[in-house]
């Protein structure tokens, strides 16, 4: 049933390997971001959801001590200066009772959720391949033997009466996939796969009756992995984490909506804030007073750039990082100086420091996108072949730009329009203030700070810049010229803050988790309008679909670690012996 490993495969998802002139003709123009921080995503597989984040300090908290190993090394009170801002929060507002944040608890919430899907129009054109061959039991059978292909992790799913039954999860062991029974004792589907079940619960919960019967297959790969197919047959209908130009896969949303792995950011009291919505608020908070024009006037990129299972897929971050030495190479030190990548390290929720963050995709769509934005920056995206459920909504030159070797036209627009624009507030985050103070050290960086408007040189007060006698204040700077069509370089005839607002306005209103609610909602009706056989849960050899409750799905959490359930159960406290119709449901439905 499976086949030997999948290093060899990877170079060949995608599809073409993009051949576009890197490094011209000031930075490179086609590189795109992915992960920030968050580096090792192939831990996912093997590692405990919440084990990849170091906290100092409390050594003897259990769950401090869980986020040991950390790639990022972040200080326990980091965000505790936020305390002041977000007074109306207390210890536990981040960390418990997450749903509490979506649940209708007013008319107009009410309203909002019984709106359709800001994208519907995309799930329907997703839906595509199958509006005439329809969903036939005999596709989902073809889709739930597809795991070796998709190369992860995979379950499958039923909706019968509003109750969720999940079978077939896969496992890896030595040498591949193979079918292995969810529950107790299987760890390998940590993270990805029981926060799957918990966002099917989830949105069965929140719109109860509204769930018509659906048979589907789920995978958790880092890749998608339905070629799309030229014409004729229709594909192996399959949700998965991500959909892409070259493939088929319908996107479905990520565990990051749900927890917080891998999307580390802290709360003002030094916990993980839990959730899309409580990650969303403090980023947004935190930034909220941190002018553009005081943030450091470079294009930030972290990440990993080699992942030694699909030794491949890192090959447009390589060259982007290589940029920056190409560059000195050339004797266009200032041109390199736009860029910063790979170090001083910085921790995803520092991303914003910056005033400009690269996402570069990497065979696969990368998850802190909706991080990189919410916090206010502007984010340089040259191309985004793959997709979370939300990407292709954005616009070019309206919610982003696409290229990086606008940085330093951007930066003119700032010097010079900006300085009018926008004011500087002096307020910094910590973080920000220590490397602008780093970076008056060094004369060329020193020289950017000036022409570029930031880091105090506007001759604000700068309360804790350091006194801001950094940038040669006033330093005449020409505003960039508009093109035949009235666009600027970066694609757009708006400015660059306008295009970080629009941005940010566009995470806040249409990528909240009311939206991933109702996103789920309707690809689940529309893919459900689709079938053509009538609903059972699924057998197989290996074992059959079990009616999942809430219990159940802690139980998965807690396996091998107590802690990951403890945590899950105070974030999602309704889980608790939540039955999800199953009492009734296992009377009347038998798997076959
Ligand atoms: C940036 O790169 C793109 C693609 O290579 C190129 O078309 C454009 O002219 C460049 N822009 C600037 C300002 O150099
Ligand atoms: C931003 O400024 C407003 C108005 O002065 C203030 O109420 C708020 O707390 C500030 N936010 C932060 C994060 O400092
Ligand atoms: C969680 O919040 C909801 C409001 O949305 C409330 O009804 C419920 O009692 C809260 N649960 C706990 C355990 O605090
Ligand atoms: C579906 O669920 C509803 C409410 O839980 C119940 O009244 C009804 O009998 C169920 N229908 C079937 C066919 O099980
Ligand atoms: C100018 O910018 C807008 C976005 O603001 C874009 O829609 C339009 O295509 C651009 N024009 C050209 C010729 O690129």
């Amino acid at each position: 049933m499976t086949k030997n490993g999948r290093q060899a495969g990877a170079k060949d998802r995608g599809g073409p390997a993009p051949r576009r002139r890197l490094c011209a003709p000031v930075v490179p123009a086609n590189i795109i971001g992915g992960a920030l921080v968050f580096l090792f995503t192939y831990k996912l597989f093997t590692t405990s959801p919440f084990e990849s984040i170091t906290v100092h300090e409390a050594p003897d908290d259990p769950v401090q001590r869980r986020y040991r190993g950390a790639f990022v090394e972040v200080s326990k009170r980091s965000h505790a200066y936020l305390q002041q801002a977000l007074w109306d929060r207390q210890p536990g507002s981040y960390t418990h009772n997450v749903s509490a944040r979506y649940e209708p608890a007013d008319e107009a919430a009410v309203r909002e959720l019984a709106q359709p899907s800001f994208y519907l129009d995309l799930i329907r054109r997703d839906l595509l391949p199958w509006k005439d061959s329809g969903i036939t039991h005999e596709l989902v059978e073809r889709s739930s033997m597809m795991f070796d292909d998709c190369d992860g992790d995979m379950l499958r799913f039923q909706v019968l009466n509003g109750s969720l039954w999940v079978h077939h999860i896969t496992e890896r062991l030595e040498g591949g996939w193979y079918p292995a029974p969810i529950g107790p004792g299987n760890a390998a589907a940590k993270g990805r796969v029981p926060y799957a079940v918990l966002a099917l619960m989830e949105t069965l919960r929140m719109f109860p009756g509204q769930i018509p019967d659906v048979d589907a297959i789920l995978h958790f790969a880092d890749f998608p992995c339905i070629p799309r197919p030229r014409a004729g047959a229709p594909p192996a209908p399959i949700l998965g984490l991500q959909g892409s130009a070259h493939h088929s896969d319908i996107p479905f949303s990520d565990y990051t909506y749900w927890g917080h792995e891998h999307q580390y950011l802290q709360d003002p009291w030094g916990k993980p804030a839990h959730g899309w919505g409580n990650q969303a608020e403090v980023l947004a908070r935190k930034y909220e007073n941190v002018s553009l024009l005081d943030r450091i006037p470079q294009a930030s990129w972290r990440g990993r750039t080699k992942d030694n299972r699909y030794p491949e897929r890192d090959h447009l971050r390589r060259v982007f990082v290589g940029c920056v030495d190409k560059l000195k190479e050339a004797g266009r030190g200032e041109d390199a100086a736009l860029l910063n990548v790979l170090s001083p390290p910085l921790a995803l929720q520092d991303s914003c420091d910056y005033r400009y963050s690269v996402y570069i995709e990497s065979q696969a769509y990368a998850s802190n996108l909706k991080q990189k934005m919410v916090c206010g920056s502007v984010l340089v995206a040259p191309r985004m072949e793959y997709w979370d459920f939300y990407t292709r909504a954005m616009r070019p030159g309206v919610e982003y730009v696409e290229m990086v070797n606008v940085t330093r036209d951007m930066n003119a627009a700032f010097g010079s329009l900006g300085r009018e624009a926008l004011a500087s507030s002096g307020q910094l985050t910590p973080t920000l203030a220590r490397e602008l103070k780093e970076m008056r050290r060094d004369p060329l960086l020193a020289a950017l700070l000036a022409r570029s408007g930031a880091g105090g040189s506007t001759g604000s007060k700068s309360r804790k810049s350091g006194g801001g006698k950094g940038g040669k204040s006033g330093e005449d700077v020409q505003p960039p010229a508009r093109g035949p069509d009235g666009n600027y370089s970066w694609g757009s005839g708006a400015m660059p803050w306008e295009i970080a607002a629009t941005g940010q306005q566009f995470i806040q209103r249409h990528v909240r988790m009311q939206d991933v609610l109702s996103y789920i909602r309707d690809l689940l009706r529309a893919y459900s309008a689709m079938q053509r056989h009538a609903i059972r849960p699924s057998a197989n050899l290996e074992g059959a679909a079990r009616c999942y409750t809430g219990d159940m799905l802690l139980q998965e959490f807690g396996t091998p670690h107590q802690v990951d359930r403890d945590i899950v159960a105070a974030a999602y406290p309704w889980l608790k012996g939540y039955d999800n119709g199953c009492r009734e449901a296992e009377a009347v439905y038998k798997p076959r």
